[in-house]
C-alpha cells in the first residue's frame, strides 16, 4: 500500500479501512481505538458498508501505524480490508452525511441524494476530496464569478480535474459545457463515475490529452495543480482563454500567491480577487489582452 500524497505532504497519517457489516465494524472499531500509535478512529457510512479512518499522530512514520492496523484488520479476514493510506487528516472521504464544501455546496459519499447543492463524490484513490483547502477556494472563487451579472460561463476548462470535483462543480454553476483534463488515467477513471454520479454527463466532458495539444478557447480555465506545474502550463492556459475570460488558479502556498500574480500579469492576467486559508492561497485572473 502507498501513501498517497496529499497537496502538503504533513499533517497526520490516515488508514482507511473499508468494513463490511454493523458487528465488524464495532469489533474492529474497538480493536484501533485501543492500539496506542491510534489518536482517533473516524467511522461513516460507505457504499453499503462503514469506513473506518484510523488516524496517527502529525508527521509521523506511516510504517509502524500500518502494521499494527494491518495486523489488526488481517483479523476480520475478507469483512474488512486497508484501501487508502494518506498523509493529511483534511484528505478524508466523505460518508453519506458529508460535509460543506462551500457556502452553496455540500459534499456527500456513498449513495446519498444528489441535487443542485450536492456534489456527490468518490475521490477513491484520487486527488480531490474535496476536503483540502486548496480546492475549497478554488469553489469559493468559482462561486463568486458565478455570482456576477454576466454570470458563469458557458464554457470552462479544469486543468487537473482529479476526481472531478471543481468540474463537477462548475457544471453545476452553470457551465454547459465543462471539459476536465488530467495527466492520470486512474483519475479520469475516477472522475467519470462522479459525472456519471451526478448526473452530469450531458455538462462536463473528460480527456486525457495535454493541454498544448487542445484548440477550443475557454471562458473559465481552472487549475489546482502546484506552482511549478502551473508555471509549467502558464502559456498554454492563457491559450484556451477567450479574451475577458477568467483564470482561477490555487494549489499556491504562501508568497507563491504574489510570485505567480507577478508571472501572469505578463501575459495579460490581472488579478481580480485573491483568497487565503492558512498558508493555502488562490487567484482570480482576468485575461486582457492589450492588442
Ligand atoms: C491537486 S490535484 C487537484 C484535483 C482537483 N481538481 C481538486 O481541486 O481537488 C492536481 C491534479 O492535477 C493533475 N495534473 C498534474 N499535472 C498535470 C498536467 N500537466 N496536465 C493535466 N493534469 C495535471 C494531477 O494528476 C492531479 O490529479
Amino acid at each position: 500500500m502507498r501513501l498517497s500524497e496529499s497537496a502538503d505532504g504533513t499533517g497526520p497519517v490516515a488508514i482507511i479501512v473499508r468494513v463490511d457489516g454493523d458487528e465488524a465494524v464495532e469489533r474492529l472499531h474497538q480493536g484501533l481505538i485501543e492500539l496506542s500509535r491510534v489518536e482517533e478512529v473516524r467511522c461513516c457510512r460507505y457504499a453499503g458498508g462503514w469506513l473506518l479512518t484510523a488516524c496517527g499522530v502529525a508527521n509521523a512514520d506511516p510504517d509502524p501505524l500500518l502494521r499494527t492496523v494491518g495486523a489488526v484488520v488481517d483479523q476480520f479476514d475478507s469483512k474488512a480490508e486497508v484501501i487508502d493510506v494518506r498523509r493529511g487528516a483534511s484528505e478524508l472521504p466523505a460518508g453519506e452525511e458529508g460535509f460543506r464544501l462551500s457556502e452553496r455546496f455540500m459534499v456527500t459519499g456513498g449513495n446519498a441524494a444528489v441535487d443542485a447543492s450536492t456534489i456527490r463524490l468518490d475521490a477513491a484513490h484520487v486527488f480531490g476530496t474535496g476536503a483540502h483547502a486548496s480546492t475549497k477556494l478554488a469553489v469559493q472563487a468559482m462561486e463568486e464569478v458565478a455570482g456576477r451579472e454576466e454570470g458563469f460561463p458557458a464554457r470552462a476548462l479544469d486543468v487537473g480535474t482529479g476526481s472531478g470535483i471543481l468540474a463537477l462543480v462548475a457544471a453545476r454553476l452553470g457551465g454547459a459545457h465543462v471539459l476536465g483534463i488530467d495527466i492520470c488515467e486512474e483519475a479520469l477513471a475516477v472522475a467519470w463515475r462522479n459525472i456519471l454520479a451526478n448526473g452530469l454527463r450531458g455538462q462536463v466532458s473528460l480527456a486525457s490529452t495535454p493541454l498544448a495539444e487542445l484548440t477550443e478557447r475557454y471562458g473559465m480555465v481552472i487549475a489546482n495543480v502546484t506552482a511549478s506545474v502551473l508555471l509549467r502550463l502558464a502559456e498554454g492556459i492563457v491559450n484556451r482563454l477567450e479574451s475577458g475570460g477568467w483564470l482561477i488558479v490555487s494549489g499556491l502556498q504562501g508568497r507563491q500567491g504574489e510570485e505567480m500574480e507577478e508571472a501572469l500579469s505578463l501575459y495579460g492576467l490581472q488579478t481580480v480577487a485573491r483568497y487565503a486559508d492558512g498558508k493555502w492561497r488562490c487567484l482570480t485572473l482576468r485575461y486582457l489582452p492589450t492588442v
